[in-house]
């Protein structure tokens, strides 16, 4: 019978995965040693047989774990000799083919596309923000409700004045900062992340993306604005759209409105093209007095518009998607059946 540690003491010399095989096929192979003794196995007498054939079963078992061990080494020293070659693997295609654009992305770029192409400047901004820049600068006052924490989130940090931070509500807290650093006359847009304590559901996230469109020149008017934002969203809505403006408040601007569109929709039932109803899409207004005062402005002699639009909502009307958590939950059939 084949000795275990003889087997071992074979393996132990083993020094490559060419005579790793060897050793496999000579001993555990199906025509080698290992199965000759068990068919050796049918001559013997039944009290034999089952004696042999446990300890032919245990030096298999014991054989192959050893084998097992060896083969792992060998495959694990391949792998690091290759990493210490070549630590990012550019062979692993998987990387490359399973990838989609996120349909928000693909919403804030041709958002962009469009704002660079009439020389809009584009600033991100910081997610981390003072109280004053999301707040005060906004003319917004820190009684109102939205500073409270159950709307807002805070963090731990403080800013110069001794104010804790805080997770940025809304991208026209980067208002103050544009017209300050840029001066006038103002074309910018500000696409980026703003947070809000919500609890969320189908059209609510704690997390979301906004874009802030702020335009500010000598004798800017609603004018201006109704005609930007109706070209605008027909392009990134990828429909003809009608838009309606009802009043609506906002601190920072006056007078304020909610934009509403409707467009164009196929009736499948009565086989027939209809209008949708109108859905609100996004909050705008002319930038208010206090706030262009409190970046050094002359607000007798600028005016300006801006508005807020939340991106997923223009990707869910884009799309036709009900639910806005698809955006985000990372799911590559999601995001590629749209590709
Ligand atoms: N900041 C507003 C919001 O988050 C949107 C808005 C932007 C409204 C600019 C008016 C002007 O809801």
């Amino acid at each position: 019978m084949i000795e275990l540690k003889h087997a071992l003491w074979e393996l132990e010399k083993v020094s490559d995965a060419a005579q790793l095989e060897n050793f496999f096929q000579i001993y555990l192979g199906k025509k080698w040693l290992l199965n000759e003794e068990f068919k050796l196995l049918v001559a013997l007498s039944p009290e034999d047989k089952k004696d042999k054939g446990a300890k032919l079963s245990d030096l298999k078992t014991q054989l192959t774990a050893a084998y097992e061990q060896k083969q792992n080494h060998f495959m694990m020293g391949q792998i690091n000799q290759q990493l210490e070659k070549d630590p990012v693997d550019i062979s692993l295609d998987i990387a490359r083919e399973e990838w989609s654009y996120s349909l928000l992305a693909e919403v804030r770029r041709d958002a962009e596309d469009i704002c660079k192409s009439m020389w809009f400047i584009i600033e991100y901004g910081t997610d981390v923000v003072t109280k004053f820049e999301n707040f005060e600068s906004v003319n917004i006052p820190l009684t109102h409700p939205a500073t409270e924490m159950h709307d807002t989130i805070y963090l731990n940090d403080k800013d110069a004045s001794g104010e804790n931070l805080i997770l940025r509500t809304h991208t026209s807290s980067m208002q103050n900062f544009l017209i300050k650093k840029y001066g006038l006359p103002l074309k910018a847009v500000v696409p980026g992340r703003t947070y809000r304590f919500e609890n969320m559901d189908a059209s609510h996230d704690t997390m979301f993306y906004q874009m802030e469109w702020i335009v500010i020149d000598k004798d800017i008017s609603v004018a201006h604005f109704k005609e930007m934002i109706t070209k605008l969203l027909s392009a990134l809505l990828h429909k003809n759209v009608e838009t309606r403006m009802r009043p609506g408040y906002f601190p920072f601007v006056e007078p304020g409105f909610e934009i509403d569109v409707r467009y164009e929709v196929y009736n499948k039932e009565t086989e027939k093209k209809e209008l949708s109803n109108w859905m609100e899409i996004l909050g705008a207004g002319m930038i208010h007095p206090n706030v262009l005062k409190e970046a050094g402005v002359d607000s007798t002699q600028r005016s300006g518009f801006a508005f807020g639009v939340g991106i997923s909502r223009l990707a869910a009307v884009r799309y036709g998607i009900k639910d806005i958590r698809y955006f985000t939950n990372g799911d590559l059939r999601f995001a590629k059946s749209f590709a």
